[in-house]
């Protein structure tokens, strides 16, 4: 079974606050806190790119394995804001790390549920033989959309988690994962511009679509409750276990709200989700991987814990991981 060497995360050092926001755009500490429970985040500097990022999280987790890079033997990563367009941004990796001529490639375009995609992907790479598998989740969401639309400029942030999989026993086995998309409802958060249909150019610089996300927050919020809450039933039903074995739910961190509602739904009290969204606001696929290392670190979870992973995003997709530590 497929089982978590390492654990690693990293974000940038500036921090940008909420009346940081206000100086700049119509908005305030008051909206942001309560619409999104959300009080800081961290920017990117200006020489750090995806790339930077991804590295700092990915040597953290192979120190944390005991691993060279020298020993992985695969690259998969998770991000919507790539270094470039082409070629991806695990090929950079790998090539930075010292790694040998590996296989690597980037899960892209899953918004903030790519890294529980990843690590489904990784975890039955595993189950056929291959011996270590890199998976990150990295963003850097602050520097390709609008900073100038307070409806969602304020809610996101820059930063990277990774983890290394491997063969058991290691510090967390894979238990299982499930993820979904539904197609359909791929219009309720996308790029405005950047894909062959609207590529970037004068026109779209002109009309404001250069870098505008465009979110229906409100389906987002109620898409997001549902999915989360059905996924992480979902999934230990798949591995034979109950919701009450569950020592921590770490959900993707959108938004205070939506943790709350699938808290609530959910039925657990609140020592029983990990909650960082305070901190970093959402970055993207790398929430779950960052806020995993982080519970980690503070002894949140160790030894013989049952955790469930869970995150939604652009897509629309969804998924859910179980992990027994
Ligand atoms: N500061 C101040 N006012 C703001 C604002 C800001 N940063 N952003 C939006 N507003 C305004 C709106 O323009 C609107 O004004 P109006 O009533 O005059 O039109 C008002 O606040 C209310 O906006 P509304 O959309 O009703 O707020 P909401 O309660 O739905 O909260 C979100 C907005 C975005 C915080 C919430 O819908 C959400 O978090 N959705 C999920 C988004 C998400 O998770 N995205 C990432 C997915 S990975």
């Amino acid at each position: 079974m497929a089982a978590i060497l390492g654990f690693g995360g990293y974000v940038p050092e500036r921090i940008v606050t909420n009346d940081d926001w206000a100086t700049r755009l119509d908005t305030s500490d008051e909206w942001i806190t309560q619409r999104a429970g959300i009080k800081r985040r961290r920017f990117a500097a200006e020489d750090q790119a995806t790339l930077d990022l991804a590295l700092e999280a990915s040597r953290k987790a192979l120190a944390d394995a005991g691993l060279e890079p020298a020993d992985l033997d695969e690259i998969v990563l998770a991000t919507d804001t790539p270094e470039y367009l082409t070629p991806d941004t695990a090929a950079l990796v790998q090539h930075s790390l010292g790694c040998r001529n590996i296989p690597t490639y980037d899960l892209g375009g899953s918004g903030c549920a790519g890294f529980i995609q990843a690590l489904d992907v990784a975890a039955s790479r595993v189950a056929t033989g291959v011996r270590h598998i890199l998976v990150i989740g990295v963003e850097v969401i602050t520097r390709l959309i609008s900073l100038e639309d307070r409806t969602t400029a304020v809610l996101f942030g820059d930063g990277a988690g990774a983890v290394v999989l491997g063969h058991g026993p290691g510090r967390a086995e894979v238990l299982g994962a499930v993820s979904g998309t539904d197609g359909s409802a791929a219009g309720i958060l996308t790029l405005a511009a950047g894909g062959t249909r609207n590529p970037f150019n004068e026109r779209t610089l002109a009309n404001g679509d250069f870098n505008r996300l465009v979110m229906d927050g409100k389906k987002v919020f109620t898409e997001a409750v549902k999915r989360m809450s059905e996924a992480s039933m979902q999934v230990l039903e798949k591995v034979g276990r109950s919701l009450s074995e569950v020592k921590l739910v770490i959900p993707h961190q959108a938004n205070r709200r939506i943790i709350d509602a699938v808290a609530h739904r959910l039925g657990i009290a609140e020592d029983r989700v990990y909650v960082n969204v305070h901190e970093y606001g959402n970055i993207g696929s790398a929430t779950v991987p960052f806020a995993l290392w982080e519970a980690v670190g503070a002894g949140r979870v160790g030894a013989g814990d049952l955790v469930v992973l869970t995150a939604f995003g652009a897509g629309f997709h969804w998924g859910a991981a179980a992990l027994q530590f």
